[in-house]
């Protein structure tokens, strides 16, 4: 998936109050903002992570190109088809989740800090995603055929297995197949 955000290109910030989300036992907030540029930092340092890399596969060719990552940052703050936000956990950024289009359709796509995952936030964050910033349907995402965690955010989210590729991931330096997954039209749209 990141490859493909890679091309693309700008921020839509909102501009009504973000929305605010309590877990079931109503004590961790999550809310999802425009980015800014004190976040940019932050998501620098949490797309480095090793093993999200793997995960992720289809990454930029050098995470630690901080140039590169910025540039990249500047194109899509810059590009009206990209919706993104920063992901906020308890005021701590988390990650982000951004939707940009390919071939004319919207993809999702996501990362989370290494420290805040397992605890179900992707799947919130994108949940709220959905439903309050990009409520386009179809919409669709890419994960890698391995990346049990992601596929389950999406499927979890509503998603199902739409499709099958195969890329070079950065990531690994080698070919790695994906799926195509899609988010079809339905009463939350
Ligand atoms: C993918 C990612 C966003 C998930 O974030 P997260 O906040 O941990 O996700 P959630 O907690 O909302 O949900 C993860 C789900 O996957 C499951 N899971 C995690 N690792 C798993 C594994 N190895 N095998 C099977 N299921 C797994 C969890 O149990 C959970 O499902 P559950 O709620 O049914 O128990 C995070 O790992 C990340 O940022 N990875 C690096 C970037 C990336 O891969 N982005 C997506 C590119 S396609």
């Amino acid at each position: 998936m990141a490859r493909r955000v890679g091309s693309a290109s700008a921020l839509c910030p909102g501009r009504r109050r973000p929305k605010v989300w309590l877990n079931r036992r109503m004590t961790t907030i999550l809310t999802l903002r425009p980015v800014v540029p004190e976040d940019l930092p932050i998501l620098f340092e949490q797309q480095l992570d090793p093993d999200a890399n793997y995960l992720a596969a289809f990454t930029a060719k050098d995470p630690h190109n901080r140039e590169a990552f910025l540039a990249h940052w500047h194109r899509i703050r810059a590009d009206e088809t990209v919706l993104v936000r920063t992901i906020v956990v308890e005021g701590a950024v988390a990650g982000s989740v951004l939707s940009y289009e390919d071939d004319g359709h919207p993809e999702v796509s996501y990362w989370l800090g290494r420290s805040f995952w397992g605890r179900g936030y992707a799947t919130r964050a994108l949940t709220e995603f959905l439903a309050h910033v990009n409520r386009t349907r179809p919409i669709f995402a890419r994960a890698a055929t391995d990346n049990a965690a992601s596929l389950r955010v999406l499927e979890k989210c509503g998603f199902g297995v739409v499709g099958t590729g195969r890329g070079f991931a950065n990531a690994r330096g080698a070919e790695v197949d994906e799926y195509l997954l899609r988010l079809p039209p339905g009463p939350a749209a």
